[in-house]
């Protein structure tokens, strides 16, 4: 969650610094500090706390320089203390760095340049790195035609075991800076006769919105004038500049408290953007542009295998429930982190997607790239267009939802429930969903964003509600079947984001054990809609009430729950017309026809993922 913004041109460093960590605020963070060079020094602030104690801080200095980087921490590595708190120098002063990332060979490092008399003021593993630099900046000349400072951070670098996501400023190169990146996003902004790195580009997206996406093992040095990318074996990279399709806008408050209550509300455009254009002319199924998969290949397809980290994961549990319901083709939704080393055993014909908001997991493109070296294909659901898994990816589904700035995934996960929801339309569509039933999911699809509204619109109502349980420390979220991955990522949300302890069970696992936690102290909040399992959720929630548990239910409009078992109910609006069929025991019954599939309209545009 640390945030990395740096800045080299003709305007004063520190005011352009100071913005941009204001922009990654929402990130979270415990310390920010930044860095300028002027009068052939270093001049340094850094403080535990917010921005705007920093912003108080710098106003101490006098920092004039046009050259500066800046950081807020989260700390990972020592305790959170100014003297933790980034950018570090190096013992020598010459260089200060931020970064990024776990350095996991930290320890064998330090012990080396302590052997060769370095020292450190810190405990954290970026110290280490920037006095590695300041090593090989001292001991060995650059080679021939290269700049001094830029050899020397590729040299160091070239023995970090770890992920990083740096910049560096050297007393001797004034007006310069270097950044690398290695599992850690890194963006650099092309202004006229200015340049910001940032790891996000809200930080830079008021100055510019031409940028270049960094990716792993690349180095960039940039002056005043120009920018060089190359790679840690120094070979040159041809600089691809996009330009950045949202505004500032779109990393503007406009009102809301904060991004994750405006990310709530944008929610039904973002439903709209990311079904637009993906149904068939016929209204019976949904179609990609950018799977980059024939309808014969995608035929042959005979397992689904869905990776993702966190709410992502959730999304693909989702989609896993509604693929295998209407496709009746197996999946698997696996954690992207724990695929990446569990070494599965992979047969068949799978086809793998990986869901990803930012497109920069770690953990998530760990994953993707385990099953590409396997020789397998790898799909995509992204919402940010030029990340590293959309780079990489052989094809996929990107969101449109815009920037996803609150560091709690929200539009972006309703986003992935309903791309998982096509995606189980157009294999059903493929196999033995028939052209009624197909119309009848479509137009479902279609009316959810007027639907995601008119829940919006309790807002006040549930806040209220909120208000009321606040001051439990204990929450279990319940649910089945597609509900049981909400209920996951209700608990998920709570904790993150209210730092209270919550869990999510399916609700019938409750019995098994965790029913020993409730009490009068511990409510619980069922997802409870009407449908083939509502009786045996009144169970569960008889259950909760027996031990005198609080119950929140969210149920749908119109639903009756018998008269005193729930102390909350949150009603979800419904279509007018029944689209309940989604909701049947199956959709495939006798009486269900089925008709061939259409003639694929889907594969007639070949618009390409990479181009959105
Ligand atoms: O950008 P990604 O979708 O790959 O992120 C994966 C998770 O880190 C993310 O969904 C996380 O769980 C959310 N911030 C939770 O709200």
């Amino acid at each position: 969650m640390c945030g990395i913004v740096g800045y080299v041109g003709r305007q004063k460093a520190v005011t352009i610094l100071i913005e941009g960590l204001k922009r990654l605020e929402y990130r979270g963070y415990d310390s920010a500090g930044l860095a300028v060079l002027q009068n052939d020094r270093i001049e340094l602030a850094k403080k535990t706390g917010r921005v705007a104690v920093l912003a108080k801080e710098a106003q101490k200095h006098r920092f004039t320089g046009t050259t500066g980087i800046s950081h807020t921490r989260w700390a990972t590595h020592g305790g959170v203390t100014d003297a933790n708190a980034h950018p570090h120098l190096s013992s020598d002063d010459k260089f200060a760095l931020v970064h990024n990332g776990v350095i996991e060979n930290y320890s064998a490092i330090k012990k080396f340049l302590t052997g060769q008399g370095y020292t450190f003021r810190s405990e954290t593993d970026t110290e280490v790195l920037c006095n590695l630099i300041a090593y090989h900046y001292a001991k060995e000349p650059a080679a021939p035609g290269e700049s001094r400072f830029l050899d020397s951070v590729r040299k160091a670098l070239r023995h970090v075991e770890g992920t990083y996501g740096i910049a560096v400023i050297c007393t001797e190169a004034p007006g310069e800076l270097v950044a690398a990146r290695k599992g850690s996003p890194l963006i650099l902004g092309v202004g006229d006769n200015e340049f910001i790195i940032a790891s996000d580009v809200a930080a830079l997206i008021s100055h510019t919105q031409n940028v270049v996406y960094l990716k792993d093992g690349e180095v960039v040095h940039v002056t005043s004038k120009e920018f060089f990318i190359s790679t840690l074996d120094q070979e040159d990279v041809s600089p691809v500049v996009d330009r950045v399709t949202w505004d500032i806008e779109a990393a503007e408050l406009n009102g809301h408290a904060h991004f994750m209550e405006k990310e709530i509300f944008e929610q039904p455009a973002a439903l709209e953007n990311s079904m637009r254009g993906r149904f068939s002319e016929d209204g019976s199924t949904a179609k990609f542009g950018g799977l980059n998969l024939g309808p014969v290949e995608f035929r042959q397809i005979d397992r689904f295998v869905f990776l993702g980290c966190g709410t992502a994961w959730h999304a693909c549990l989702v989609a896993e429930h509604l693929i295998e319901r209407f496709a009746r083709i197996p999946v698997e939704a696996d954690y992207a982190s724990e695929f990446r080393y569990r070494n599965a055993p992979l047969s068949g014909n799978p086809l793998y997607f990986v869901f990803s908001q930012s497109g920069e997991t770690i953990d998530t493109l760990g994953a993707m790239r385990e099953a590409k070296r396997k020789g397998y294909k790898v799909l995509a659901v992204n919402n940010t267009v030029g990340s590293s898994i959309a780079r990489e990816a052989d094809g996929g589904i990107y969101q449109h939802v815009g920037p996803e700035i609150g560091v709690a995934s929200t539009k972006a996960f309703t986003s992935q429930l309903l791309i998982g929801a096509m995606l189980a339309l157009h294999v059903a569509r493929m196999r033995d969903m028939s052209f009624a039933d197909g119309v009848e999911y479509v137009n479902a699809l279609k009316g959810a964003p007027a639907l995601v509204r008119r829940m919006l619109e309790q807002a006040p109502r549930i806040r209220e509600i909120a208000q009321r349980y606040a001051h439990h420390t204990d929450f279990l979220f319940l649910g089945r079947l597609s509900l049981f991955p909400i209920a996951l990522e209700g608990a998920l949300k709570l904790k993150e984001i209210s730092y209270i302890h919550a869990e999510g069970y399916p609700a019938a696992e409750m019995k098994h054990g965790p029913i020993a936690l409730i009490s009068e102290k511990c409510p619980s909040v069922f997802f409870a809609p009407k449908g083939e399992i509502f009786n045996k959720l009144l169970s569960s929630i008889q259950e909760v009430k027996a031990r005198r548990g609080p119950a929140i239910v969210i149920t749908t409009e119109g639903c009756e729950l018998p008269p005193g078992l729930a102390d909350e109910i949150i009603t979800i609006p419904t279509a007018t017309r029944p689209c309940c069929r989604l909701w049947r025991p199956s959709p495939f019954s006798s009486s269900a026809t089925t008709s061939p599939a259409p003639a694929n309209a889907m594969w007639t545009s070949p618009a390409i993922w990479q181009n959105p």
